[in-house]
């Protein structure tokens, strides 16, 4: 069994899995436990949509689709980060993507590979189980940071049973396509995204070492 502490350093975005499946009782467990996440007054803004099987390789060939012949057509609704990107963060953002893209051999420019590989994206990089995170669209911000919450203790319950997941922003820019094949209702909106399985150990991308700052460069202690 895990320790909490071990449960969440072991966490890391996994971007290429076994094809072993993951029985409906764990998936459900894990969401049991991950609806623990504390919101405010309680409110649990949260749905999720699992996909596997026929309805994953559904839901991955409409997106795919989009993906490679209406690029153009298909935006987040939202602001993901900032609207002009600075340092810190610029550098951190550059650090991780340099690193990933050099495992993978992605050189600068090499736009047609890059893309290649964001489309992995949407097929939950190879995961037998993909979340889709819907959210009624009216929600404050308060509610976004309880989902947020409720996300990250999915990562956490996940490793408890010996799986991996990455976390993705990716669905957000195809939101629609994800909307229509959903039927979803006018209220919610597509959150994100989320691949969960059993990490392919021998896969390179699966060797990214991602580096935090160090707690006295984001942490100010008062003390008198
Ligand atoms: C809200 C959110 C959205 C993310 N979206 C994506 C995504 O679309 N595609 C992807 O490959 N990784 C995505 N990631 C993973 C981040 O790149 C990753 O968490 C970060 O680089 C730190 O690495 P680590 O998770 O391995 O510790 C996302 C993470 C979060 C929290």
């Amino acid at each position: 069994m895990l320790s909490v502490d071990e449960a969440i350093t072991s966490r890391r975005s996994v971007r290429a899995y076994k094809p072993d499946p993951v029985p409906q009782e764990t998936i459900s467990h894990i969401l049991e436990v991950a609806s623990r996440a504390p919101s405010g007054t309680n409110m649990q803004p949260w749905h999720v949509h699992i996909f596997t099987g026929d309805a994953l390789n559904s839901l991955t060939s409409s997106v795919l689709d989009a993906f490679w012949n209406e690029p153009e057509e298909h935006q987040s609704d939202r602001q993901h980060y900032l609207e002009k990107i600075r340092d810190p963060y610029l550098a951190r953002r550059r650090k991780v993507g340099w690193d990933l893209y050099g495992i993978l051999g992605i050189g600068k420019g090499e736009r047609e590979k890059t893309r290649e590989f964001h489309a992995q994206n949407y097929k939950f990089f190879g995961a037998p189980v993909g979340m889709i995170f819907t959210i009624d669209h009216d929600m404050g911000w308060m509610s976004w940071l309880d989902y947020g919450m409720f996300i990250q203790n999915i990562c956490i319950a996940a490793r408890g049973q010996g799986l991996h997941t990455c976390p993705q922003a990716a669905w957000a820019s195809y939101h629609d396509v994800v909307e229509k094949h959903l039927g979803l209702p006018e209220i919610q909106l597509v959150h994100c995204g989320m691949s969960l399985g059993f990490e392919d150990t021998e896969a390179a991308v699966n060797t990214l070492e991602t580096v935090r700052e160090p707690v006295e460069e984001f942490v100010t202690f008062h003390t008198e």
